[in-house]
């Protein structure tokens, strides 16, 4: 490296004066690079150019008759070198370098030789390269990350950016410039997945270099303390997805206990509450709660253990539930009351109409603003389902239903009607069982005047028979 320098030192020495200059080249490792040399000439005869580099010699030349040829290292492979042929009429004898790598940097110097005027152009090529040790980190664990510039440029300003943004170190992140590169120690967490560039100023030129960092670990939920929203009575799913082909051993769900609120410990898990499923992939521990109570809510947590670390995720169940009262006192009009357990991160609330067609096909009708909802239960306009749709700063967090109930509506109206109607079929029976008695009666009387009065003569034998014997009896009696 000192040699090198000491070389470049010298040719630039020794071309001061002369028609020279240094050109930076700052260029990312597998990019392109643009080495530049410009002679300008009125003769149309076409001169001899030489490129060369300091260590290895011949890179590329040119005769002035215009044959080429290539220096035996840059010969291997596919051609990395040439220096377009279309640019030569204005002077640019420009040297291109494919898919640059950090070997590639050093010293080059483009030699124009034309009649008896020789001019020289000195170009310093360096390549940077971001690099990250180990390659996908686990979360927790540490990482280095460097960027190489290759050689070095002394005095050279290093800057980083992460998905776009500066990314300044922080204590407990170790930054240091060694001879040769620049590099950052840190502890890994989710938030350092992306790309990263490396942003490289030199002498008034800038060059950069990115890599994409992909961080191993639980990846859903990606970050701790994530809000997970239900409505009581329905499903719901706890995220606990680890990286792609990462499969943690001793997979654990806990509950924890919302006593201890800097170090909770474990509690017991929800009934309903069911573990991975062998249909899922091996990296995904994601869980269910089949039907969510309102004493479900609170924190749950997610582990298992990756190259000897345990990787553990936090999350916060919320549940959302609709209290009603009829607050007016009013018949038939209603209060709804959007509920949850937690709402640190509602901004928002919106109540939503839903209808069903004959057809059962769903329409979402008039939408309300606000927490709270009051409705006339008695015009049907309003029966079904009125959702309440809570919103975050990254929009809608979840929702949960209320039906007005159509049928309890009826049901309530129903049963008072029941009532009236029982006390009534009861009259009527009453009335009915009378009135049949009666009618019975009638027949009975009817049907017995209609048998006498088949048989008039018996009658008339009966009569006297009677008759006959009350008189006896009297005569007796007389006696
Ligand atoms: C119900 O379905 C029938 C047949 O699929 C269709 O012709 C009709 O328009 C639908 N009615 C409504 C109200 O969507
Ligand atoms: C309520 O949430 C469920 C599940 O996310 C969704 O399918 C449904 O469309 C939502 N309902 C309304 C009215 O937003």
């Amino acid at each position: 490296m000192l040699l090198e320098y000491f070389i470049f030192g010298l040719i630039s020495f020794l071309m001061t004066g002369a028609q020279c200059e240094v050109t930076e080249v700052l260029a990312e490792a597998g990019s392109q690079a643009v080495l530049p040399c410009k002679y300008s000439s009125s003769s149309s005869s076409s001169p001899a150019i030489i490129w060369s580099e300091a260590d290895k010699g011949t890179v590329w030349r040119k005769q002035k008759s215009g044959l080429q040829y290539w220096g035996s290292s840059w010969l291997q492979g596919n051609q990395r070198v040439r220096c377009p042929h279309s640019q030569y009429e204005s002077g640019d004898y420009s040297l291109q370098i494919n898919n640059v790598r950090e070997d590639d940097g050093g010293s080059y110097s483009c030699r124009v030789e034309h009649r008896d005027q020789v001019s020289e152009t000195v170009v310093i090529l360096r390549i940077i390269k971001v690099s990250f040790s180990p390659l996908a980190p686990i979360m927790g664990n540490d990482i280095s990350i460097t960027c190489n510039v290759t050689p070095w440029p002394i005095g050279a300003s290093v800057q980083w950016t992460l998905n776009n943004s500066r990314f300044v170190p922080q204590t407990g992140i170790t930054s240091k410039k060694v001879t040769a590169h620049s590099v950052m120690r840190m502890r890994v967490t989710a938030g350092l997945t992306g790309s990263w560039t490396c942003v490289v100023g030199y002498k008034g030129k800038e060059g950069q270099a990115s890599a994409t960092l992909a961080v191993k670990g639980i990846i859903q939920p990606s970050k701790d303390n994530t809000k997970v929203y239900t409505a009581v009575g329905s499903a719901v799913t706890f995220p606990c997805v680890f990286s792609y082909g990462l499969i943690p051993s001793h997979p654990v769900w806990e509950k924890l206990k919302p006593e201890f609120l800097f170090n909770p410990a474990p509690g017991r898990l929800p009934a309903s509450f069911s573990p991975s499923s062998e249909s899922q992939f091996p990296w995904d521990k994601s869980a269910t709660l089949k039907e969510v109570e309102l004493g479900d809510e609170g924190k749950y947590r997610c582990s298992g253990a990756v190259e000897g670390q345990r990787l553990t995720r936090n999350m916060q169940l919320v549940v959302a539930k609709i209290d009603s009262s009829d607050l007016s006192k009013k018949k038939g009009s209603v209060t709804l009351t959007c509920q949850l357990t937690d709402t640190s991160e509602v901004t928002d609330y919106e109540w939503v109409h839903v209808v069903y067609d004959l057809n059962g096909t769903k329409s979402v009708g008039s939408v309300q603003k606000g927490k709270t909802l009051s409705i006339n239960t008695v015009s049907d306009e309003n029966w079904g389902e009125w959702t309440c749709r809570f919103y975050g700063k990254e929009g809608v967090l979840g929702n949960v239903t209320y039906h007005i109930q159509q049928m309890s509506g009826l049901s309530e109206v129903k049963s008072t009607r029941l009532s009236h109607n029982t006390a009534a079929v009861i009259g009527l029976s009453f009335l009915l069982v009378v009135l049949l008695l009666i009618l019975a009666q009638m027949y009975k009387n009817h049907q017995r005047r209609k048998r006498i009065f088949q048989y008039p003569a018996l009658e008339t034998i009966v009569h006297t028979i009677s008759n006959e014997r009350e008189e006896r009896e009297r005569n007796q009696v007389k006696e």
